[in-house]
């Protein structure tokens, strides 16, 4: 085992060894025992999981060692987009998500193989790629099936138990304050600041609906920053003496969710900074039966502090009050961490038979002509009962 080597607050070495025309592999001076690191990805399998490194057999390889900077900056997320949009292209040496890192975080020389690669890559990746979505175009019916999973369907067609869900009932409200009303006081005030910032014209939010046979609108680079940010202040800033493989793991969750969550079906509620223009969160929510899912949310660090997550929440139970036809507003999964005490304080009640109380028999519904459209009942049905995971 190679010690470990810290260099400085962000900064670490790590080893990579170059076979030559054979993609890359990097081990890690920085290795915490226990610890799984994710080595390269799959774009094409349903869900980018990080691989679990095997042992390598590399021949004539060549060794370099990197000092890895494990900050974030505007281009090095742009860099690491174009990397990622090169593997979805199916080019076979951007399979390899250390390399990238390595690549775009790294010290490597300009002249580096992998730097080139890099640079092969942004010089690749369009102009207007901030905004402009370019995920796959899923039909409505794959979308709806790869949004099952993570709603839990396991549970409501009866193949096996998840976790608890997060779950507050609307059925007798008539007004969102009425919510608001029976929050403790703490609640209450930052949910009024979360409101005002939005009256007050600090940001803005747009929604957008997701469409069967387009690419998803949050497919794009504006959007995957905030997937980022979040990821990385969640697993990678969060404790002192984080280290570089809980930088490299928020990456490749980071990469994962992304791919994960424009692949699915519903809706997505976009923040930006009213003065900068600039994307600062994305709400993902689906509608489905009588309940309606806060399913997924990124946050830049500008974001996180201006209460977007609440406003969110609360903007979810407004409208959800407002809709006809849905009973019950879904967090999702809790446990027993700080963010599911979060969620109780907010009246979202932990259900361990949670779909009793959430109705997802219905069909998923959508908002893009102002009526309830007809999703591929039947077959999601049976697909729920195929592929439930969660
Ligand atoms: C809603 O009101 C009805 C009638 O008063 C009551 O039976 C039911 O328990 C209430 N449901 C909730 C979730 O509060
Ligand atoms: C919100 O906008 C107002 C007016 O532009 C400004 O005075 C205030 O500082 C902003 N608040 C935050 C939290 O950015
Ligand atoms: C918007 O950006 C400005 C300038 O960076 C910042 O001062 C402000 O706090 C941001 N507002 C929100 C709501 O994030
Ligand atoms: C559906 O879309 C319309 C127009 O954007 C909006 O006013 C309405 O609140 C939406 N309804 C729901 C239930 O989200």
């Amino acid at each position: 085992m190679v010690p470990s080597v810290m260099t400085g607050t962000r900064r670490f070495l790590i080893a990579i060894l170059l076979p030559p025309l054979a993609g890359a592999f990097v081990t890690h001076l920085n290795w915490s025992p226990g610890r799984v690191l994710p080595t390269s990805f799959e774009a094409s399998s349903s869900y980018l999981k990080p691989k679990i490194p095997g042992p390598t057999t590399v021949l004539q390889s060549q060794r370099l060692t990197v000092e890895v900077d494990a900050s974030l900056d505007d281009e090095k997320v742009r860099a690491l987009f174009a990397w990622i949009a090169r593997a979805y292209a199916g080019e076979y040496e951007y399979n390899n998500l250390m390399l990238a890192i390595a690549a775009i975080f790294g010290n490597l020389p300009p002249d580096s193989e992998p730097v080139l690669l890099a640079e092969k890559a942004l010089k690749l990746l369009p102009e207007d790629a901030e905004e402009t979505p370019c995920g796959e175009p899923f039909s409505l019916y794959e979308r709806e099936s790869n949004s099952l999973g993570a709603m839990g369907a396991a549970q409501w067609s009866g193949r096996w138990k998840t976790r608890p869900h997060a779950l507050l009932q609307i059925q007798n409200l008539t007004h969102v304050d009425e919510w608001i009303k029976g929050l403790p006081r703490g609640c209450r005030r930052t949910l009024k600041r979360a409101v005002a910032l939005e009256e007050g014209g600090n940001f803005t939010v747009r929604t957008l609906p997701i469409y069967g046979n387009q690419p998803a609108p949050h497919s794009c680079l504006a959007h995957f920053r905030c997937v980022v940010a979040h990821e990385v202040r969640l697993l990678a800033n969060a404790r002192d003496g984080a280290d570089v493989s809980d930088f490299f793991s928020a990456l490749g969750e980071a990469v994962g969710r992304y791919m994960g969550t424009t692949r699915m079906a519903g809706e997505i509620r976009e923040y930006s900074n009213s003065t900068t223009g600039k994307v600062i969160a994305v709400a993902h929510e689906v509608r489905k039966g009588r309940t309606t899912r806060g399913q997924w949310f990124y946050c830049t660090d500008e974001a996180a502090k201006n209460y977007i997550w609440f406003h969110s929440v609360y903007d979810l139970v407004r409208r959800s009050i407002e809709a006809d036809g849905v009973d019950v507003v879904d967090l999702g999964p809790s446990g027993s961490d700080a963010f599911s005490e979060l969620k109780e304080r907010y009246g979202f009640l932990s259900v361990d038979d949670w779909p009793a109380v959430a109705d997802y028999e219905g069909p998923f519904w959508y908002n893009q002509t102002g009526t309830p459209k007809k999703g591929l009942t039947g077959l999601a049905s049976f697909l729920e009962r195929q592929l439930g995971i969660d």
